[in-house]
């Protein structure tokens, strides 16, 4: 029995030892044995589990650029070393970047998305008024779960109306676009990343917005109305109006 469990303490330091010194791709600061060794503690079940994250796209090893491919969980909670060796008042040190409070800035935790989204999509998100209200990706964006429901037309909008309450009200008044049948949702208009436009309008202004599903208004027409030439929400409240049809 107690040689047993002798063998079994040399093995755990033989494998602590081994898991001590960092495999290769692991530079200084990271946990080794990332996934496996977070998933130890945090698995599919027990305190804050997040194995989830393994059904979802930055779960998949498939992608070249995939988390998993890269420091695993440690791509977004970042070099966390500290977590698996240090405590602080009787818990773990945090990691170095957590997403579920304010421990860690919001810019940070955007910049550590934006790492590896910073394309096209997201080319105007520095200076969008999301970025400069301090929203962080995650108050949109479920990465741990799998569908996240903002990219779905049938959730996206209740997203938004966490934080948008006016808009919910004004997509049910008489005349409205059918948002509330799921036929179109907030970003057939919006480039919520933020756009050169006013009102991060996915197109360059209200007019290219509209335009792309009434292009039977772009005209040009013989009579020109200015106002409309100008911009349609002159006279057009896009949300939803009381008066038919959408008008301000
Ligand atoms: C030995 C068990 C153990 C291992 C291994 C472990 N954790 Fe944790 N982790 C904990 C505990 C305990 C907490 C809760 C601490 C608290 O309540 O403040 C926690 C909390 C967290 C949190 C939430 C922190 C917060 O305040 O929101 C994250 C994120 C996290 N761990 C990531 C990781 C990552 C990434 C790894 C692998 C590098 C890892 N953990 C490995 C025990 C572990
Ligand atoms: C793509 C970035 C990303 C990756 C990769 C990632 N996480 Fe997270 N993690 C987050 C975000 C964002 C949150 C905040 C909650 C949420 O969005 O679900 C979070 C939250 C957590 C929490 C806190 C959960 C709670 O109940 O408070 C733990 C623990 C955690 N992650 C551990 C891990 C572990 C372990 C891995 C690797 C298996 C991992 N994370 C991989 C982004 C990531
Ligand atoms: C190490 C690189 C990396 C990091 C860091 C990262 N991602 Fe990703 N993300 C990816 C890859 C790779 C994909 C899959 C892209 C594909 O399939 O084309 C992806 C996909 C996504 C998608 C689309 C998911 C879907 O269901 O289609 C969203 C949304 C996303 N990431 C948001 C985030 C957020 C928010 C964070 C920060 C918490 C983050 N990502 C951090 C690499 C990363
Ligand atoms: C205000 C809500 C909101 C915020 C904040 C937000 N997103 Fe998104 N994100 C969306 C919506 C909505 C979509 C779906 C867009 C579409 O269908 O055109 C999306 C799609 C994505 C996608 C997948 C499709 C694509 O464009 O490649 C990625 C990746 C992504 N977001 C990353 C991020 C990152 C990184 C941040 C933080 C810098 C962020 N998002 C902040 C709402 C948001
Ligand atoms: C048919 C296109 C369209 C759709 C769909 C749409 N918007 Fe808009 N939105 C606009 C336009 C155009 C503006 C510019 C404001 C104006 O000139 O009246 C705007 C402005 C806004 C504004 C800032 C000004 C204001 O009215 O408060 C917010 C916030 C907003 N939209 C949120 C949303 C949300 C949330 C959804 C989904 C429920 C949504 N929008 C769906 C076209 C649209
Ligand atoms: C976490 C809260 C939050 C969420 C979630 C959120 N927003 Fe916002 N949004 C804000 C804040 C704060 C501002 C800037 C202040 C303002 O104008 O209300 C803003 C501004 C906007 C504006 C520009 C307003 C202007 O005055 O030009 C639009 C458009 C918008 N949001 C659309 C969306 C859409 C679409 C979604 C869902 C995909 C969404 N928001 C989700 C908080 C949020
Ligand atoms: C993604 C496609 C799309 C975009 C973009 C769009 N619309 Fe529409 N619009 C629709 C659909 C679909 C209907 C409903 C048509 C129907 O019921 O026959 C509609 C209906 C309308 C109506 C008639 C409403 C009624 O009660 O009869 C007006 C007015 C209108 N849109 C104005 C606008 C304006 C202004 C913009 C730009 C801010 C815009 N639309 C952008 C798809 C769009
Ligand atoms: C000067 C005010 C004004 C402006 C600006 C305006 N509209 Fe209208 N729109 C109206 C009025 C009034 C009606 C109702 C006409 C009717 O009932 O015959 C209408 C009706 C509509 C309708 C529904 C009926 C139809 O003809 O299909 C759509 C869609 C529409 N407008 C789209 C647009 C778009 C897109 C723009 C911008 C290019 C725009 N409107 C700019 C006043 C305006």
């Amino acid at each position: 029995m107690v040689k047993q469990w002798l063998t079994s303490l040399l093995l755990l330091l033989i494998t602590s030892t081994a898991l001590a010194a960092p495999p290769a791709q692991n530079t200084a600061g990271y946990a080794p044995g990332d996934p496996q060794v977070c998933l130890g503690c945090h698995g599919a079940t027990g305190m804050k589990p997040a194995a989830g994250i393994l059904t979802t796209p930055h779960g998949q090893k498939g992608h070249p650029d995939s988390p998993m491919n890269k420091q695993g969980c440690q791509s977004c909670h970042g070099p966390s070393a500290q977590h698996l060796s240090k405590y602080v008042n009787g818990k773990p040190a945090k990691p170095t970047v957590t997403f579920n409070g304010d421990a860690t800035p919001v810019d940070v935790q955007n910049k550590t998305c934006l790492g590896c989204h910073e394309n096209s999509a997201r080319s105007h998100w520095d200076g969008s008024q999301h970025q400069f209200a301090d929203v962080s990706c995650t108050n949109c964006h479920q990465v741990h779960t799998s569908p996240d429901p903002v990219l779905f037309k049938e959730t996206q909008k209740e997203v938004c109306f966490n934080c948008h309450k006016d808009k919910r009200a004004q997509i049910h008044k008489t005349s409205a676009h059918p948002l509330v049948d799921n036929l179109m949702t907030c970003s057939s208009c919006h480039n919520p990343h933020g756009s050169p436009s006013e009102a991060m309008l996915g197109k360059g202004s209200v007019n290219e917005t509209c335009f792309q599903c009434h292009a039977e208004k772009r005209g040009p027409f013989l009579w020109e109305h200015p106002p409309v030439q100008e911009n349609c929400s002159n006279c057009h409240q896009p949300h939803g109006s009381v008066h038919t049809p959408m008008l301000t």
